[in-house]
């Protein structure tokens, strides 16, 4: 659905990390692009097509957009792609109002002109593996009941998911929510591997590390995060009458923050480096918010002829790979 030519995509967040690599796949699938942001990453993941006809780039906070500027963007348009959030985990120990904004406020204002609007056939939402808290059963399915969220950026994205699910019946909305696991690769500029690449650089004979070091966690490339995303979608949009539906998106495996390490200081040809534990909080956790332990059941994907191509380990050494070359 999202092949044939003329197929209009809004793609909030379009110029962040995960954003601008679906703009790279739907432009190279032959979708013009509509990319609204507010640029808080800079411009720079998007900058090659800056040129093109085939996307339009809107400079714009969704989270205190006018209602009227918001029906405008969505003339016209086919598929929404809303990506925009503040994904940083760690800020809400001091400040979880950006959460509220970034992601709630964003997200109800969004979905408040999409119910004003004809002729948008669904929408994507873009929420994580944070929603599960501290989950008992790991991997993780979807069907998971008990869904109660440890940080302000999990609660704040599993507010989201509700409104989505409940404007999706409310207002006839076709609506698909992926809950990814940590994604990695080029273009990030947070996360686990960009802190420790800085660190080392700043000083290659010693590593900090927050947290006991123990913590467990699934990384997938972008690239398979992309092929599984465009999978789902075009299942969703193309194959299914459902009017809304959760796929769990990740890798196959977990990596603990400890091998993390290693492998950064591995790829970055350093020898002897001090590998310093804070110990962290709550029981040897990051920071407070910090899942310790995060695997996804990919299997309901899998049902749909997706395989990942790359596990958690491979991921980490692509990524810094990827991430050398960029920071
Ligand atoms: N990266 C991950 O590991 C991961 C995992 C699970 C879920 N997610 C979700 O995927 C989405 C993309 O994450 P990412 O890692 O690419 O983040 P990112 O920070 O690289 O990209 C987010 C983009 O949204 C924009 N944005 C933020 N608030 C905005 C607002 N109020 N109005 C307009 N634009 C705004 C930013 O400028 C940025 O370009 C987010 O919704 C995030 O919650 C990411």
């Amino acid at each position: 659905m999202l092949t044939p030519t003329n197929t209009r995509v809004l793609v909030t967040g379009g110029a962040g990390f995960i954003g601008s690599h679906l703009v790279d796949a739907l432009i190279q699938l032959g979708n013009r692009v509509v990319v609204l942001d507010n640029l808080s990453m800079g411009v720079d993941n998007i900058k090659h097509h800056l040129e093109s006809r085939s996307l339009e780039l809107v400079v714009g906070d969704l989270a205190d957009m006018s209602e009227q500027q918001l029906l405008r963007i969505l003339e016209g348009v086919d598929y929404i792609f809303h990506y925009a959030a503040n994904p940083e985990v760690r800020i809400g120990e001091d400040d979880p109002k950006t959460h509220f904004r970034d992601n709630l406020v964003a997200t109800f204002n969004l979905l408040e002109a999409l119910r004003k609007v004809n002729g948008v056939k669904g929408l994507v939402f873009a929420s994580t593996s944070t929603v599960y808290g501290e989950s008992e059963n790991i991997p993780t399915d979807e069907e998971y009941w008990e869904k109660l969220p440890i940080s302000t950026y999990g609660a704040t994205k599993l507010g989201c998911e509700a409104l989505v699910n409940a404007y999706a019946f409310t207002f006839d909305i076709r609506a698909l929510i992926l809950r990814y696991a940590n994604v990695t690769g080029s273009r990030a500029r947070h996360g686990v591997i960009v802190d420790f690449i800085k660190k080392l650089k700043e000083n290659p004979q010693r590593l900090e590390v927050l947290g006991d070091g123990t913590q467990e966690k699934s990384y997938m490339h972008i690239s398979d995060c992309v092929d599984a995303t465009l999978t789902a979608v075009n299942h969703f949009f193309g194959e299914s009458s459902k009017k809304s539906e959760v796929f769990n998106i990740g890798s196959e495996d977990k990596i603990s923050v400890k091998r993390i390490a290693e492998i950064v200081i591995d790829e970055m040809g350093l020898e002897g480096v001090d590998i310093v534990f804070t110990e962290g909080v709550d029981g040897g956790r990051g920071w407070r918010g910090d899942v310790k332990l995060m695997q996804l059941s990919i299997n309901k994907l899998r049902s749909l002829g997706w395989e990942p191509k790359y596990n958690s380990e491979q991921t980490i050494k692509i990524a810094t790979q990827e991430l050398l070359r960029e920071l």
